[in-house]
């Protein structure tokens, strides 16, 4: 038999409102989380100390019970309602230093990029430069800048352009073939096509891109690479414009007269077409390198746009004749810059861009 003097209805609602005020004290306290959730369970839980002094409750007077009973409750309300607006306002306080450390000013000005030659903003790659050279330069002779996408259809990239089915020419283009048919282009050419289709000549356009073939990678070949397609077609174009325009477009990219000479190429879609070479800027013709010791370099392929081409271009063949040229800009950026591997190009070491 228990020794101890039961409580009364005071002593219970005194050890209540203790509770609640040592309870509230420490909710107020809580530093995060963890421990607000550590204090509903040392308070509230089913072994909490609320339970503690309910179960006094049994030695009340029945009469008494439920009068503590609903104070009991009242409490518990008060403590969860407490332990909420704790909680958020952790929460709040959590977020707000979050925002406070990761806010940054953007217009503070970036710090320098170590090494680049345009200051903090970067520079341009090699490639990027080389093109926009070769774009101002055929604005300025009234060319305008044609874009075409890199997954081509086989009409574009090959039909259209002359090269059916198992032609031979295909077999130096080794395709990337994607599901359903499509393509990774093989050429900037297709665009001429694209051009055609969706302009009436005259025509004067260079169509700058990348393009892709399954090609074994060495210092010379890359499966990824650019090339600038060009397009001219009007009444009466002939070889001496294509020359023309050829030498002046050299001399205005290399800042000298370049002498240069066509050789006889097979291009399924020109005709007669070409291989142009330079003489090598490098040796001036000694022999190096760069030019195989031949003192040429070959730089681009050319010629006549073939009628059956026009044709697929819906262009009339009897009324209009054009010229057309495709070069490698990796090519031409080597020859600029004295690159001695295309493989750089792609590779995004800084050591290499930091030179241009
Ligand atoms: N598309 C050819 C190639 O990638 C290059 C070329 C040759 C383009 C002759 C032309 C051209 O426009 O007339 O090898």
């Amino acid at each position: 038999m228990s020794t101890e003097v039961p409580p009364s209805l005071d002593d219970v609602r005194l050890r209540l409102s203790r509770l609640r005020e040592r309870a509230e004290r420490e909710v107020a306290a809580a530093p995060d989380a963890a421990a607000l959730g550590a204090l509903e369970v040392k308070f509230l839980g089913k072994k909490g100390e609320l339970t503690g002094v309910l179960r006094a409750l049994s030695a009340l007077p029945p009469a008494d019970r439920p009068r503590i009973g609903e104070e009991a409750n009242r409490l518990k309300e008060a403590l969860l309602g407490s332990i909420e607006s704790r909680r958020a306002a952790i929460e709040e306080a959590a977020l707000a230093s979050s925002l406070a450390e990761e806010a940054f000013d953007v217009t503070v000005p970036p710090a320098a990029v170590p090494g680049a030659t345009l200051g903090p903003k970067g520079h341009l790659h090699p490639l990027v430069a080389i093109q926009y050279r070769i774009e101002d330069i055929f604005v300025a002779l009234g060319f305008s800048v044609m874009d075409g996408p890199e997954v081509e259809t086989e009409f574009h990239n090959f039909e259209a352009l002359n090269i059916p089915a198992h032609h031979p020419a295909r077999d130096n283009q080794d395709t990337y073939w994607l599901e359903g048919g499509a393509l990774l282009r093989t050429h900037t050419s297709p665009v001429q096509i694209r051009m055609m289709l969706e302009h009436r000549p005259p025509i004067r356009a260079i169509m700058p891109g990348r393009v892709f073939r399954r090609e074994a990678i060495d210092a010379s070949h890359e499966n990824t690479f650019y090339q600038v397609e060009g397009l001219v077609i009007d009444e009466g174009i002939s070889i001496a414009n294509l020359i023309s325009i050829m030498k002046t477009f050299l001399r205005e990219v290399f800042g000298r007269d370049v002498t240069v000479r066509l050789r006889p190429g097979y291009f399924p879609f020109v005709e007669p077409g070409f291989e142009l070479d330079i003489f090598c800027v490098f040796c001036e013709g000694r022999g190096c390198p760069v030019c195989k010791r031949s003192g040429w370099v070959e730089f681009l392929g050319c010629g006549l746009v073939h009628p059956e081409v026009l044709k697929h271009g819906r262009i009339d063949p009897e009324r209009w004749s054009g010229f057309a040229f495709g070069m490698g800009l990796n090519r031409l950026a080597m020859l600029i810059y004295g690159i001695d591997d295309i493989r750089h190009f792609l590779a995004g070491d800084l050591r290499f861009l930091r030179q241009f």
